[in-house]
């Protein structure tokens, strides 16, 4: 279906564009009216002419017949009131349609998101929730519009500590290691390699004679690194589970994966004359990058003894997604302190003729988890907050709250019910900020059944499925009308027909946040309405109609939600 937006919008442009070409109408809803355009003013301009003017033109102009009224208000705002009869029919269209209006995309691209990447044999930590819950999101959002996502799970499993990993793992002995690492204490292990290797010289000879034979791919070296990788990878993907993260095991490609590309892309760079020697690294300057004194910035891509850095094997990936993945869009989700890193290795793929124009390449970067303090999200001890910990403190405080609340609760779902209100109160606190701020860790205010929440969310959409379970009798819409009679159904049903521009300007923009918002002022339109309208006391026509926007309010926000990667329960 054609949203309510899109055929007004339509109409609007073609009125635009038969006063000067591609002039857009800059239509948005509005509080005023349900809908404005603003764009006479930029196109009064371009023709050198009163606004008023252009605007009284463009309204006669305009064949809005049996769509919208118009009203030219201010210096030249045109105000637009959906008339009943388009209200009505795209409300129909909206209940017979799963998808509520989102379209599916007729060109499907080939979209790398490359988000979480934790690193091997350490924990998963507060920082690296929001990579993965907006990441998650997107990879959720693109695949509901059609596109073809590859996930890329880009872990750390590469560089000098695993020489002091690997032998750490020969002293305890194997048995041992894969006990202590499976119970998920990756720190506790990586600490006392470290300790180890900080103290012991001859674990620090060890150490290093290893890290030689890693990077000859040396077999019982390499088998004994695959032990450390395949238990990490084994305890991230619980902690996805938990959280309900799309990530599988085989989106795992590490950092060791692009090893052999290496060599080659030095060898490439060094061939397009890119490759200059500077204090024995081998870099690349990208113009335009300069340090604070405004000297120009090195990408260093080898460093003096040999070894390869992160940068170089971002190139690989970069190069890899793009000719062998046929990649469209290659989408980085990784916080805000790599931006000049990927900023500074998109140049170096552009210059080198790896990253063609037509593949958008984006670095989509998130701000910091704070603590009540407003410093980096620690523990009381001074010590990173490990990601599960967090999530089952969430699990503990909604179950409290259930508990308070006592609820007569189905025994499953009661069961189900404190995992599912955790994610959403975790995701959903981080989702719901705007991607690029900080934000401050509260878990009572974000497991609240009251407030922009994921849970007040959820219990909104549960209360909305009460309804119908009180109903008894199956209900079915054949027969509704729409009249919008109260003003408080009028509004909600203008919510509801906005649903595909939120979608859409959350997913242009890569920015969750937006549809969070929507999702928020839909719940809100549901509760004035609910106050003003009995539902279940009304009879006949009136009541049908309600119904029917009880059942499109609670697909809504059970969609809407699912796109976010959080669950709406039936009851709560
Ligand atoms: N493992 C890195 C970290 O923990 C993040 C990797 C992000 N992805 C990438 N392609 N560089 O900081």
């Amino acid at each position: 279906m054609t949203s309510t937006y899109e055929l007004l919008r339509q109409r609007l442009a073609e009125a635009f564009d038969s006063l000067a070409p591609g002039a857009d109408p800059v239509l948005r809803t509005s509080e005023r009216s349900d809908y404005q355009a603003n764009g006479v003013m930029a196109l009064a301009k371009v023709l050198g002419r009163p606004p008023r003017e252009v605007a009284d033109e463009i309204v006669a102009r305009l064949d809005l017949e049996g769509l919208a009224d118009v009203q030219v208000a201010g210096p030249g705002f045109l105000n637009l009131t959906v008339c009943h009869e388009l209200f009505g029919r795209q409300l129909l269209e909206l209940l017979e349609d799963p998808r509520l209006g989102l379209p599916v995309t007729s060109q499907p691209r080939t979209v790398v998101i490359d988000y979480s990447a934790p690193n091997v044999a350490k924990e998963m930590h507060v920082g690296h929730l929001r990579g993965t819950v907006i990441g998650d999101a997107l990879a959720r959002m693109y695949r509901f519009a059609g596109h073809r996502v590859v996930a890329r799970n880009h872990v750390g499993d590469w560089g000098t500590p695993f020489g002091m990993l690997i032998e750490h793992l020969l002293d305890l002995g194997e048995d041992e290691a894969v006990a202590s690492l499976s119970i998920g204490d990756l720190d506790g292990f990586y600490r006392t390699a470290r300790t180890k290797f900080d103290a012991d010289d001859a674990f620090k000879e060890r150490s290093r004679a290893r890290v030689v034979a890693l990077q000859a791919g040396d077999p019982e070296t390499s088998r004994l690194w695959r032990i450390l990788v395949d238990q990490s990878v084994a305890y991230f993907d619980e902690v996805y589970a938990k959280l309900d993260i799309t990530l599988t095991p085989g989106d795992v490609i590490g950092e060791s994966f692009y090893n052999d590309m290496l060599e080659d892309v030095v060898r490439d760079l060094d061939a397009a004359d890119l490759l200059v020697e500077s204090g024995g690294a081998r870099c690349v300057f990208p113009p335009g990058f300069s340090n604070r004194d405004g000297e120009p910035l090195p990408l260093i891509v080898q460093k003096g003894d040999e070894g390869f850095g992160y940068a170089a094997t971002d190139l690989a990936a970069v190069r890899d997604r793009v000719s062998r993945l046929h990649a469209d869009e290659i989408l980085y989700f990784v916080g805000v302190p790599q931006t000049q890193h990927f900023e500074m290795v998109f140049a170096v793929a552009r210059l080198a003729g790896w990253l063609p124009d037509s593949v958008r390449c984006e670095h989509v970067a998130f701000g910091n988890v704070l603590g009540p303090d407003r410093k980096m999200f620690k523990t009381r001890s001074g010590e990173t907050v490990k990601l599960v910990t967090l999530l089952d403190e969430a699990i503990e405080r909604a179950d409290e709250i259930l508990e308070e609340r006592g609820r007569d609760l189905d025994p499953a779902a009661r069961l189900a019910l404190p995992v599912q209100i955790a994610r959403a109160a975790v995701k959903y606190a981080d989702l719901s900020t705007d991607r690029e701020r900080d934000y401050i860790f509260d878990l009572d205010r974000m497991v609240a059944f009251e407030g922009d929440t994921g849970p007040y969310l959820q219990y909104a959409h549960a209360r909305l499925r009460s309804i119908f379970r009180r109903l008894g009798a199956p209900w079915d819409h054949d027969a509704v009308t729409f009249a919008l009679a109260n003003h408080a159904e009028r509004h909600l049903a203008l919510g509801l027909l906005a649903f595909p521009e939120a979608f859409e300007a959350a997913f242009r923009t890569l920015q969750p946040h937006r549809l969070c918002g929507y999702l928020f002022d839909l719940a809100q339109r549901f509760t004035s309405f609910y106050e003003a309208c009995p539902v279940l006391s009304s009879e006949g026509a009136l009541r049908d109609e309600r119904l029917a926007l009880c059942e499109l309010t609670a697909r809504t926000l059970e969609l809407g939600l699912s796109l976010l990667g959080i669950e709406a329960p039936e009851q709560m």
